[in-house]
Parts: structure tokens; sequence; C-alpha cells
């Protein structure tokens, strides 16, 4: 077998939400590692716990017990205030909704993780400009949410969610609120980042059209990862 880089460990990691009685347990210790530079799909039935899972890989969620290892970091070693910049440095999230703001263009939406940063507006939308050229919507820089297509919408949120070059990017559902043709060239646009030295992308998803896309396959059932298959 080839040694592969792993970017994304997950350790024994256990979410409950509520206390007490209406205390339910939602991931039942999950162990993953996710290897750099490949595809990886996150899929299950609906309620299985896949966007709990994702959000606690991203850090938008703790665990309430065990590890998310990022890059060789384990996350639980990482105080507060560094674990914010750690994860705004390293992380990129894309929504199935795209979550974009409705006033402002597509080149302000992409910026918004720079500004946040801290980098000068100028500089700010110029990079901006350059990862919405990747992802070939240059030609609607200037545009409103609203005056793009659901595919076209995606594609913003995408380059938003890479502009500060994170070493992971996850995707809920990316594909969900779109039609096939739209959903197939955000899928080429995901794998085509996805394969770049370096860098771990996860998509959870429950679409069979998505499926053929990865190189490796997450499943989940009931909170718990019940088979890992690899094309690799
Ligand atoms: N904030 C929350 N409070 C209570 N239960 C939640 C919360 N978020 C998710 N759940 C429950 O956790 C389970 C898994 O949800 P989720 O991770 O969204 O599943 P999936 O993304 O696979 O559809 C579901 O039973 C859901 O109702
Ligand atoms: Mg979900």
């Amino acid at each position: 077998m080839s040694s592969k880089t792993i970017g994304v460990a997950c350790r024994n990691v256990i979410k409950e939400f509520g206390d007490g009685e209406a205390k339910i347990r939602v991931l039942h210790g999950i162990n993953i590692e996710v290897p750099t530079s490949e595809l990886s799909l996150l899929v299950g039935p609906s309620g299985c716990g896949k966007t709990t899972l994702i959000s606690i890989i991203a850090g938008l969620l703790n665990p309430t017990s065990g590890d998310v290892v990022l890059f060789n970091t384990p996350q639980s070693q990482l105080p507060g205030r560094k674990l914010v910049q750690f994860r705004a440095k390293n992380v990129g999230f894309v929504f199935q909704q795209y979550n974009l703001l409705p006033a402002l263009t597509a080149t302000e939406n992409v910026a918004i993780p720079l500004l946040i940063q801290g980098v000068p507006r100028p500089q700010a939308l110029e990079q901006a400009r350059h990862v919405l050229n990747y992802v070939e919507l240059g030609s609607r820089a200037n545009q409103l949410p609203s005056q793009l297509s659901g595919g076209q919408q995606q594609r913003v949120a995408i380059a938003r969610a890479l502009v500060h070059q994170p070493r992971l990017l996850v995707c809920d559902e990316p594909t969900a609120a779109l039609d096939a043709k739209s959903g197939q060239t955000v899928m080429e646009l995901i794998r085509e980042v996805a394969v770049q030295a370096g860098r771990v992308v996860i998509v959870v998803t429950h679409d069979h059209r998505v499926f053929d896309y990865g190189d490796r396959i997450i499943e989940m059932s009931d909170g718990r990862v019940v088979n890992v298959t690899s094309k690799n």
C-alpha cells in the first residue's frame, strides 16, 4: 500500500446535544483519517450525523469529547484565541444554500474572509477577482448574487471559501440545490481543488450522482462510521 499523508484525523469524537433527560448522543466515537490530495466524500442517510461531524472537523462546533487533528495539530491543544486563528487561516466552508450576502457583489462576497483577517480592501478585492477568474466567473465579478444562477452562486461561495488558500475545504451538500449540469460543474471544480498538493477536501453528500467524483467514500449510519472505501 502506498503511504499517504494524513491531513485530517478524528480521534474518538463524541457529540451530545442537550442536558439531563433530554441529552442525545449524535456521534458515538468517530475515528477517521483523511489523506491529502484526494477527494473524500462523507455519505449516509439524512439525520445520521454528517453535518454535525463536518462542523466539528471545520471547528464550527466543539466535540463533547475526543479530538480533531488538522495537519498534525491536535485542536484540543490550542488555546481559544489560537484555535480561532488556526481555523480562520486553514479552513474554508461551503454550505448547501451558498450563504452569500445579497447586497454585496460577487467580488465583495469573495473578499470577506480576507477583510475579516485585516487585509487592506484594494488587495482583498484584487485577490477575490483572481479567485473568481479561477472559478470562471471573472465576467460576473460586479454582479449581485440575485443576478447569478444557483450554480454560479455556488461557485462564488467556493471562491469565497478558497480566497485565503485554506488547506482544508469542507462542503456540506454543495450540489443539493443544483440541477444536474450545474452540479457537475461544481463537482469538477471541487475535484480540481481537492487533488492539489497538501489539500484536504471533504464533501458531505447524499446525492448519488456525486459518488463517482470521490476517491474515498466514508459511510456513516446512526452516528457511526460504518464503512470506508478507497479507489486508490
Ligand atoms: N443543535 C442540535 N440540537 C439537538 N439535536 C441536533 C442538533 N443538531 C443536530 N441534531 C440532531 O443530530 C442528528 C444528526 O443531525 P445532522 O448532523 O444534521 O445529520 P445529517 O447532516 O446527516 O442529516 C439528528 O438527529 C439531528 O436532529
Ligand atoms: Mg446535513
